[in-house]
């Protein structure tokens, strides 16, 4: 096993470059509000002009391409910072000010479905293979072998998902609740490191991770990999409770020690801590865009508006970027290809098709990235 990283930096040199701005707590982000990109009035218009240019009723988002919505380079360039920043600085990004008054839940939708054809090649997202997904409470229970949060008002464990990146826009919010936590996955294993280096090397370790029921025939229900994955410029978190203590449930899986049931509630209770754990609450025409390699997320139980249009409802996007970061090779079992520039992440669920093959072969033809054998 390799030497363990040095113990966290302070607070002021934790955000001194790039490479260690991943690695930042609370204060951090309420000192340098640099993350928080507003657009403004030309920026909206441009993106109602591109939307208005492309936008077909009845069409298929999967039969859409990046021409068909041409944004402009000046919000384009916003957006794409935005991206880069969650990916190669601090793992998060909110982009406040999309046009949201007047657009239909659905217009909302192809707005978010548009921007990501700029950005990186879609990935699906669950059993029913679907590569945007409306965030939104259908009554689904979190805590069951095939839940997902995403469908259910609970509160969430920290998570990541299953893309480069997440964007998660916002077309309404809840009346009570629905905040959205996060924290970052490199200050919970700086941290583990300096008080528990012990339990932090436990959670090197691969551990059952449950598909959650949503594989297609034919691939495994489960499968390993760490929680924690050295990197050349840090670590990488894949920490997701609901999934690993579902994966540890099956009986051809290895057993759960009581040393990793000791590392795997420490690392909740410091990624709950108040100076790790940042609280924002998501308004209608924000976008939060956040590394699911070093940013973990979560957001409060909400309860939800009487009336159907009012209801909370976001959209979420996985995408596979042209310049993710390398990965370490422990990470292959879920991401598939571990270098950047190959479309990789996301879950192909049961019904992954030609139509949805096609999108994916075109969409990273667009975007000069390469497709590997096998990826759906
Ligand atoms: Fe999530």
């Amino acid at each position: 096993m390799s030497a363990i990283a040095p113990a966290p930096t302070s607070h002021a040199m934790s955000a001194a470059d790039g490479r260690d701005a991943s690695a930042w707590t609370v204060a951090d982000l309420e000192r340098d509000t640099g993350w928080i990109r507003p657009l403004d009035d030309a920026d909206r218009a441009d993106l109602m002009a591109g939307l208005r240019a492309g936008s077909v009723p009845g069409k298929p988002l999967l039969e859409y391409r990046r021409e068909d919505f041409p944004f402009g380079a000046r919000v384009i360039g916003r957006l794409r910072d935005a991206v880069d920043d969650a990916q190669h600085g601090r793992g998060v990004a909110l982009v406040k000010g999309l046009p949201r008054e007047g657009l239909t839940p659905a217009q909302f939708e192809l707005l978010t479905w548009a921007i990501g054809l700029h950005l990186g090649v879609a990935r699906p997202q669950d059993r029913m293979s679907n590569y945007i997904n409306p965030v939104k409470d259908v009554g689904a229970v979190y805590r069951s072998p095939t839940g997902r949060g995403y469908s259910s008002k609970s509160e969430l464990d920290f998570h990541v998902d299953g893309g480069d990146v997440v964007l998660l826009s916002c077309y309404n919010q809840a009346p009570v609740g629905g905040d959205s936590l996060c924290s970052s996955g490199v200050t919970a294993w700086r941290t583990l490191v300096a008080e528990r280096p012990d339990l932090a090397r436990v959670l090197e370790q691969p551990v059952p991770h449950s598909r959650q029921g949503e594989q297609p025939e034919g691939i495994d229900p489960w499968f390993l990999m760490p929680i924690f994955a050295r990197t050349a410029a840090d670590v990488c978190c894949t920490w997701n409770r609901n999934r690993i203590t579902n994966g540890f449930r099956f009986d051809d899986a290895p057993a759960c020690s009581e040393l990793q049931l000791e590392a795997m509630a420490l690392l909740d209770e410091i990624l709950r801590r108040p100076q790790v754990m940042f609280r924002m609450r998501l308004e209608p025409g924000d976008v939060q865009i956040l590394s699911d390699f070093t940013t973990l997320h979560s957001r409060t139980a909400f309860e939800d508006h009487a009336d159907e249009a009012s209801k909370r409802t976001l959209y979420r996007l996985w995408l596979s970027t042209p310049n993710g970061i390398p990965l370490p090779a422990g990470l292959a079992p879920f991401w598939g290809a571990t270098e950047p520039g190959v479309v990789r992440g996301g879950t192909p669920g049961q019904h992954h098709d030609d139509a949805r093959r096609a999108f994916v072969a075109r969409q990273a033809e667009t975007l000069g990235m390469r497709v590997a054998p096998g990826t759906n």
